[in-house]
């Protein structure tokens, strides 16, 4: 064997924050993250995805190149980096990057100070993603900075803050260079704000910020270097649990290797094989990496092209063909731009760091972005095995249609080549995502044509396309057939015929997405013609007279350019103590401890001794019998301690919160896909999922299997109660007016996607059974109750901890309350600390998410576009057992009237009972939806009326004081007040005008725009469900530890309580300290969910410091001039207790349902949203162009947090309703499992100008210092996007003169746009409206 010749390296060396690493049993399965945080214990990293698709877990890597002596920094993805492949490396950490205890980086505290971070659980790979970009350019480009960026989410921040951090290392001006003639909009001489009120537009001060001084970064490691240089490199063999890595160093070595294992996969960025084998169960034994040898990482100019080595990294490829492009004449450099141009959007720079230019090719998946580009191009791969060489054509390797052509297993690919593009030659690449960045393609192509020199004659022409089917397909037949024809309108039409007779898509005719993708094979030829014809006018204009002007605009693409913001709030008054935080944008407790790392979640919490790791056994069926559970397997895996059933819980496996039970182990039926059925404990997460996997579960399938809306229906499956809402007389008042519309509209689900997964710590202390829990969760109480109960043991033994949670949105409630109870049923029995955290793909598969909503609705109105009445249906999906889906229903009702009054109104709804994961609270808690069906029969009336959708809004909207449709009264002034603000912010009109101007002049692209107003109600509904309480102690060395019920969970609650302490208290914020919230200290804490968590424990705390403060008010009074330290010592001698709880009894809310009246509500956030789109017909991409918001927060209590709620919000909305979208197999297995396949907004979706302006003055009389809660609010703002959308898709309906009436369903994606926008290319798909209305493709002129 290979490998037995050379010397084994029986260590693997490397560094980590400058520290020598030397594993001598260096697993070849094990990846860097783990290893980071269980072996090295170094946490700051964390675990989003494991998946390469979220970010969380960069870090950077740096390798020394001795022939060059350069070192080369970049960043990567620890989760899918195996450490074997780190030998010689230095790996930073954010640790390694600064810290609190000695110095922190200018990249941590400008992350913090601009209120970059809300959870926290994203920032330590936004961190590492900056600093790697500083490292290697200290001072970059705002394009560098967002591309550095497009590989890490987050869920809370809305990403401005974090782009606000990254400004201020940019070289260029960080003025948003808004107004008409350039000048900055912050520039106040020219009074902006015409207002009386003193504002500001800024949430932090740049002149706090450290310099960047790159001589104090960490060096890399001399004796790396020496080791580089001085030692021969030598084959690495690392043999781990059950398999064996081997890394040659020479060509010949690895064709030996590759005779003996044939089967072994190369591995160079493991960002293929990797997931295969995490998610895929893929199992290889042997793995060869051949990363060090030279012949794979050549770069070589010949007289006709590029020659790239196979393990060169797509990054390096990237900036040589950048080189490249502008080192030679245009007409050379076609293809390498086309390449480019795929490169640009190929997975996020931590992919395009590691993965290898080979890989991409040779791994031969459908959605690769390169082979169809490489393969149109003529590239030639260079292959190698033992003895023989050879080169053949990118293509061949597709000829047989599946892609398995051609490269035998013994075969490697040494290199690839790039031709030189030539004169008359013309190359494209086109690709359309879900998501424009980090999104692998829907579908995607490379064209080329060569024409005979000086004519518009096809010599030859070359045409393949990704994503359509298993792999990459050539449509050979076509190409052949349009050789010798002319670049022209006939040409075309017949190229799409044949494209679309040639390339045959599984799935069935009729099939959305498989019409959608077909659309795109066409529309992506269009572009491809639009643009040669183009170039050939360049070449001769005489002859050729290119394509229209209105067209031209299609041919570029959307860029991601950094966004410009601006955010508006209203000064504290100036008489206001400096001292007093009240009002000012404090920065969040714990924003430097998330951007050092330090900040601790669940799966931070050192390892407790004899620990267990928990891994659960989910159903694979929706609906049916277990007819068995075999473990034996599972119990004979290495390191498995148990496996735990429903007979194993001591007491409760279920709880009835209502009719329908929540249960804890899945017993005899499974009612949904995810159910948890059993839970595997063993010695680590690895060996327990490995066990998890061999439980067999046998089934007998249950009818009926019911999954949507409509088979609930069908099957009058719905939890009780139904509920009614009506006011006026709606029949009568449908007998009176003047039109009548009907419609309907479905809203699909959404997941929380919080980033930190379901995690939690159990640990029975050993006595009286007691038992520690540690977990991420929104309502400790519940948690305490739930593991009681199924424990049979009082609430007084179960102490629950919760002290940050990274981000809940609603998702950590009671479902979180069931995992704790499998966790402490397994500590229970094992008597053993059990670690439960959820994978992604767990976590989306077990737990369920927002409702999906189908909404019927029948609305009357006058010519003038009064709506005088509205008769609705709502259903809503509430899965397998009832969780809160009532009470969303309900919601869903009270909140349907938005901005609008309506006489006569009557709505039921009605909660379906169906075989998903329980659906659940999701911030706006049933309002986002209910709200858009709103906003949509708006739109519908305006279409009908031929008024302007705003013009609808403004005559329905609630314009006194008035009643609601369940009798509560509302003041709607400052609901007018943002309506007023947000149409001159946004220049609404002249805009709009603009708008106009810009759709007349471009066809294939169009602009929209749109303005929302929202009504927000703010209330729990009953008044137990808002009480609260704190727990404040002074120490007698004047310091002070607060504590409360409510739990921080990014919305800088911590924070804001601690201001409202120092306020009270009268001292400085840095003598109060929050330790964690705990059932312990708080007992009985209601749930901080519903934007209430400022409010009710803002009260307890004031009470708690109020009774503080008349306690020491005495000695106050005796020694004016003393200090604070001073009257706490007195007090202590004086015997004064300085330990007091405070509470808030609750709203005085409530809701009679009989009657259909009450005030469930205490009070209205309001706001007004407006934005603006541009979309691309041809693709039904679209671009975010700006989003004026105007909201209406009272007296905010901390401007910089409540505007990060806002505008985190609003994009979690855009999400929503543009993008977020779960597909499900036709038995309820979901496909949406992680980030790869589930899209949320990235940093390329926010909009490029994002402005968000605090309504001033506005004060409210209920809450903490006149202030409102504003956790939730902005989320339905997001649907102004939704309905900008609309509005260009109409301007492209009315200029085709298609239908007038068309509905919409959420999320609007690209699939829905490019349908909407019918075209004779969706005339080709069957069935399609616009087939019969046109008939043919026209270019110089429109269709
Ligand atoms: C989060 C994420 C996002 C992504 N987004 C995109 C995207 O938008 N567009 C896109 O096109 N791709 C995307 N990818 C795929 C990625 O580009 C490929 O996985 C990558 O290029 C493969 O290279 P690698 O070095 O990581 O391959 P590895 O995983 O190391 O190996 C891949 C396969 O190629 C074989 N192989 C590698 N090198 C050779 C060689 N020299 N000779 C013979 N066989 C070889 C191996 O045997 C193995 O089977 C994404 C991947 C991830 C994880
Ligand atoms: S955890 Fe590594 S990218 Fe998500
Ligand atoms: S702060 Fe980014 S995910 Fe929470």
């Amino acid at each position: 064997m290979a490998q037995q010749g050379a010397a084994a390296a029986p260590e693997l060396v490397f560094f980590v924050n400058g520290r020598k690493i030397i594993e001598k049993n260096a697993d070849p399965e094990q990846m860097l993250l783990a290893y980071l945080r269980k072996r090295l214990c170094l946490t700051g990293t964390k675990y989003g995805c494991g998946g390469g698709g979220c970010g969380a877990c960069t870090v950077m890597i740096s390798t020394y190149e001795p022939a060059s002596k350069k070192i080369r920094h970049y960043s990567a993805n620890a989760c899918l980096l195996p450490i074997c492949s780190l030998y010689g490396a230095a790996v930073t950490t954010v640790e390694g990057i600064g810290s609190t205890k000695t110095r922190i980086h200018p990249v941590q505290e400008r992350l913090a100070k601009c209120h970059g971070s809300q959870c926290g659980f994203c920032t330590p790979g936004m961190v590492m993603s900056i600093y790697t970009l500083l490292r290697n350019h200290p001072e970059p480009t705002s394009e560098q900075m967002i591309a550095a960026l497009a590989g890490n989410l987050c869920r809370c921040t809305g990403y401005r803050p974090i782009l606000d951090a990254c400004k201020t290392f940019c070289k260029e001006s960080i003025c948003c260079q808004r107004k008409a003639n350039g000048k900055c909009c912050l520039d106040q001489e020219d009074n902006l704000f015409d207002n009386e009120e003193k504002v500001s537009t800024s949430l932090f001060s740049a002149d706090e910020f450290q310099p960047l001084d790159p001589t104090q970064e960490l060096i890399f490691p001399p004796e790396l270097m020496r080791m580089a240089e001085n030692q021969p490199k030598r084959t690495l063999v690392f043999r781990g649990e059950r398999i064996t890595w081997i890394s040659p160093v020479s060509l010949d070595e690895l064709l030996d290797l590759k005779a003996t294992y044939p089967k072994a996969p190369l591995v160079v960025g493991n960002t293929s094989v990797g997931p295969d084998m995490k998610f895929r169960r893929v199992f290889h034994p042997v793995l060869i990496a051949p990363a060090r040898i030279p012949d794979l990482n050549v770069l070589k100019y010949t007289n006709d092209g590029l020659t790239l080595g196979a393990a060169c990294s797509l990054s390096l490829v990237k900036d040589i063909l950048t080189n490249a492009i502008a080192k030679f004449p245009e007409e050379k450099t076609r293809v390498f731009c086309a390449v480019l141009q795929q490169l640009r959007t190929l997975g996020g720079e931590q992919i395009r760091n590691v993965a290898s230019f080979g890989g991409n090719i040779v791994s031969r998946k459908s959605t690769s972005d390169l082979n169809p580009v490489l393969a149109a191009s003529n590239c030639m791969l260079n292959l190698a095995s033992k003895g023989q060489r050879r080169q053949i054509a990118v293509s061949d390797i597709f000829a047989d249609g599946v892609g398995n052509n051609t490269i035998t297993p013994e075969e490697i690919l040494v290199s690839i080549h790039i031709p030189y593009s030539r004169k008359g030659e013309y190359v494209s690449a086109f690709r359309q995502a879900p998501r424009r960045e980090n999104a692998l393609p829907i579908t995607n192509a490379g064209m080329r044509v060569l024409f005979e020199e000086g004519t518009d004659v096809i010599k030859d022409l070359s045409i393949f396309y990704g994503g359509a089917v298993s792999t990459t397909v050539c449509a050979k037949q076509t190409c052949w057939t349009l050789t010798g024809r002319h670049w022209n309108e006939q040409m075309l039409d017949e190229a799409c015929r044949l494209v679309l007779k040639e390339i045959v898509l599984p799935g069935s005719a009729g099939d959305e997405n498989v019409d959608y993708k077909k659309t795109l094979m066409v529309s992506f030829f269009y572009r491809f013609f639009l643009e040669v014809s183009q170039s050939l006018k360049t070449m001769d204009p005489c002859h050729y007279p290119g394509i229209p002007v209105e067209y031209g605009s299609v041919l570029q693409d959307f860029k991601t350019r950094m966004p410009q913001s601006i955010q508006i709030y209203q000064d504290v008054d100036p008489s206001q103590s400096p001292q007093d935080p009240v009002g000012r944008p404090v920065m969040h407790q714990s924003g430097i401890k998330h951007a050092t790392g330090e900040a601790v979640y669940i799966d931070d919490l050192p390892s407790v001794d004899g620990e267990l790791f928990l891994a659960p056994v989910t159903s694979s069926r929706a609906h049916a019998k277990i007819v068995s559970i075999d473990t034996s397997e599972a119990l004979k895996g290495a390191g498995v301690f148990d496996v735990i059933t429903a007979h194993d819980v001591p007491a409760a496996n279920e709880f009835h919160f209502s009719d329908d039970p929540e249960i804890i182990f899945a017993k005899n039926e499974v009612i949904c896909v995810g159910q948890i059925v059993c839970a595997v404990v063993a010695d680590s997460d690895v060996h327990a999922k490995q066990a998890a996997a061999k439980v067999k579960i046998e089934y007998e399938m249950l009818e009926p299997v019911i999954l949507t809306i409509e088979e609930a229906i069908k099957h009058n499956s719905f939890f009780e109660p139904k509920r009614k809402l009506e006011q006026g007389n709606v029949d009568e008042a449908f007998e009176t007016v003047d039109n009548i519309i009907e419609g309907e509209i479905c809203i699909g689900g959404q997941k929380h996607f919080y980033m930190e997964t379901q995690s939690m710590l159990v640990v029975p202390k050993g006595e009286d059974k007691e038992m520690d829990l540690y977990v991420s969760a929104q309502h400790p109480a519940v948690i305490q109750e739930m593991v009681a109960a199924s424990l049979g043991v009082p609430a007084n033994r179960i102490m629950c901890h919760v002290k940050r949670v990274g981000g809940a949105f609603g998702g950590k409630i009671v479902r979180t309350g069931l995992l704790a109870s499998v966790a402490a049923v397994a500590a229970n029995k094992t008597s053993r600390a059990v670690r439960l955290i959820l994978s992604r793909e767990d976590d989306m598969v077990i737990l369920g998410g927002r409702h999906p909503f189908m909404a019927k609705y029948k609305v009357g109105f006058m010519n003038d576009g009064r709506i005088t009445a509205v008769d609705a249906i709502y259903y809503i999906n509430g899965g397998c057992t009832p969780d809160e889906s009532v009470l969303v229903a309900e919601v869903s009702l009270l909140k349907m009237d938005n901005a609008y009054k309506i006489p006569n109104l009557r709505c039921c709804a009605y909660a379906c009972k169906t075989n998903l994961p329980s659906n659940v609270a999701f911030r706006g808690f049933g309002f986002p939806q209910s709200g858009l069906v709103t906003e949509t029969w708006i739109t519908d009336v305006a279409d009908k009326t031929g008024l302007s959708p705003e013009k609808i809004r403004e005559i329905n909207m609630y314009k006194k004081s008035e009643q609601t449709h369940f009798k509560q009264t509302l003041d709607p002034q400052n609901l007018i007040r943002c309506w007023n603000e947000c149409m001159e912010k946004s220049a609404y009109h002249s805009r709009r005008t603009a708008i106009n101007e810009f759709n007349k002049q471009n066809y294939w692209k169009k602009r929209g725009i749109a303005i929302v107003p929202m009504k927000f109600p703010f209330g729990l509904g009953t008044p137990y469900l808002s009480q609260a309480a704190a727990l404040v102690h002074i120490y007698t060395d004047g310091s002070v530890l607060l504590t409360h019920g409510g739990i921080e969970m990014g919305q800088g609650l911590h924070t804001k309580m601690i201001q409202v302490a120092s306020r009270e208290l009268n001292i400085p914020m840095s003598r109060i300290h929050f330790c964690e919230t705990s059932t312990t200290t708080v007992p009985n804490a209601c749930a901080s969910v519903g934007s209430a968590g400022t409010d009710v424990n803002g009260m307890a705390v004031k009470d708690a410091c109020q009774t503080l403060l008349k306690r020491l008010q005495p000695i106050i009074e005796k020694n004016p001039t003393g200090t604070w330290n001073d009257w706490i010592r007195e007090a202590f001698k004086q015997s004064v207790s300085l330990s007091a709880t405070g509470y808030f009894r609750g709203y005085n809310e409530y809701m009679d349902w009989e009657k259909g009246e009450g005030q469930p509500f205490t009070y209205f956030i309001f706001g007004a949203a407006c934005s603006e789109v541009e979309i691309n017909c041809l693709t039904g991409d679209h671009k975010n162009l700006r989003t004026d918001i105007v909201m209406d927060v009272g007296c905010s209590i901390n401007p910089a947090v409540d505007i990060g709620q806002i505008e985190g919000a609003f994009v979690q909305g855009v999400g929503l309703y543009t993008m977020e979208e779960l597909k499900y197999s036709s038995e309820g297995v979901l496909y949406t499992r992680g980030p790869d396949q589930y899209k949320i907004p990235a940093v390329c979706d926010i909009p490029e100008q994002f402005s968000v302006s605090l309504l001033s003055p506005s004060q409210n009389p209920y809450a903490i210092y006149a202030s409102k809660g504003i956790g939730e609010a902005g989320f339905f703002l997001g649907c102004s996007v939704f309905f900008a959308l609309r509005d260009a898709v109409t301007a492209v309906r009315n200029e085709r003169e298609l239908k007038k009436t068309f509905a919409l369903n959420s999320p609007l994606t690209a699939e829905q746009i490019r349908a909407n926008c019918a075209d004779a290319f969706t005339g080709m798909m069957a069935n399609n409206e616009a087939s019969s209305s046109l008939g043919h493709i026209c270019v110089n002129g429109k269709p």
